[in-house]
């Protein structure tokens, strides 16, 4: 057996359909038996889905873990492709096999008593075991959360109940504030200056996002979305460009430091 079937071998689970129900327009939340991968779980590391056999779905599908309750897995997913189409009809029972729990996770700085998590729509997915593995260690959490609309505020309900304060912007003001969340994240970090800052969503908005955080000299961490193949560091198909060469996202990331990421020369993935 090769290195890289061995490794998938020790990383594979069979999961469990517990239950799939659409959240927003376009956007599901599945939840998975995977006792496994749930034990072992740390917030921002994400799994390796392979949501069916067949001709199509050689390649399995990244997907963050949003939040565990006991042996299961939560996970939100946007509809784009066949993939995730095939996702959306997943019925209670189904099974699927996946690889993780995968990448690194989110690093809390030593020290942190205040934290400020930016979600950009689904950017909200890895945030959700951040915020409550933040509040059970009594760090004050800050959320910004921006969507098109207030419909697309996914997992709005948990930042509230978990957070030490939401502020919410939208595209068409149908909730919170109407514009960009980078609007909030300015006024944020110059009104109640946090430790550190960990974002995720769109490409432009996490720059944007990062930019304001080292200009305030605040440290920042980004999650990064790339093409994966393998998910296990063997394909580099995932490279981001970082200060220290070409680092794997899968292995090195997904959550970066925004300091160490060289943003103009990493490619920009195709927006969801
Ligand atoms: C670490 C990581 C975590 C992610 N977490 C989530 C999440 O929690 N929720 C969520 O909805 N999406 C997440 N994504 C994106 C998700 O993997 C893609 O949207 C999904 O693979 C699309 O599959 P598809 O077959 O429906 O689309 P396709 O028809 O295959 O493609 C639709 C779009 O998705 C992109 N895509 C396809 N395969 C991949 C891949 N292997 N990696 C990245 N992008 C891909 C394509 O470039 C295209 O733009 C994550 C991606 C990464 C890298
Ligand atoms: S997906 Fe293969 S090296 Fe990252």
């Amino acid at each position: 057996m090769s290195m890289d079937a061995s490794t998938e071998r020790k990383l594979l689970e069979h999961a469990r359909v517990v239950s799939n129900e659409r959240v927003a327009e376009g956007v599901g939340l599945i939840v998975l038996e995977s006792p496994r991968v749930a034990h072992a779980v740390k917030p921002g590391q994400f799994v390796h889905l392979r949501i069916e056999q067949g001709a199509s779905f050689l390649l399995r599908r990244p997907f963050s873990i949003h939040r565990v309750v006991g042996d299961r897995l939560q996970i939100l997913y946007q509809v784009l492709g066949e993939g995730t189409r095939a996702l959306a009809g997943k019925e209670r029972g189904a099974e699927m096999d996946l690889i993780g729990p995968l990448g690194t996770g989110w690093f809390v700085p030593e020290g942190t008593a205040h934290a400020l998590l930016v979600a950009g729509g689904l950017g909200a997915a890895p945030l959700g075991m951040l915020v409550e593995a933040l509040a059970l260690r009594g760090i004050a959490v800050t959320v910004a959360q921006g969507a098109p609309t207030t419909e697309r505020l996914v997992a709005r309900e948990l930042f509230e109940a978990t957070a030490r304060r939401v502020e919410i912007s939208t595209d068409d003001g149908s909730a919170g504030e109407r514009g960009f969340v980078t609007a909030l994240v300015e006024r944020l970090i110059a009104a109640d200056r946090p430790d550190v800052v960990y974002v995720c969503g769109p490409e432009a908005m996490t720059r944007i996002v990062a930019r304001q955080a080292l200009a305030a000299g605040v440290a920042c961490q980004v999650s990064l979305e790339r093409l994966m193949a393998c998910g296990i560091g063997a394909c580099l198909s995932c490279v981001v460009a970082t200060v220290d060469g070409q680092k794997r996202a899968c292995v090195d990331g997904p959550a970066f430091d925004a300091a160490d990421v060289l943003w103009d020369a990493s490619e920009i993935p195709p927006k969801h």
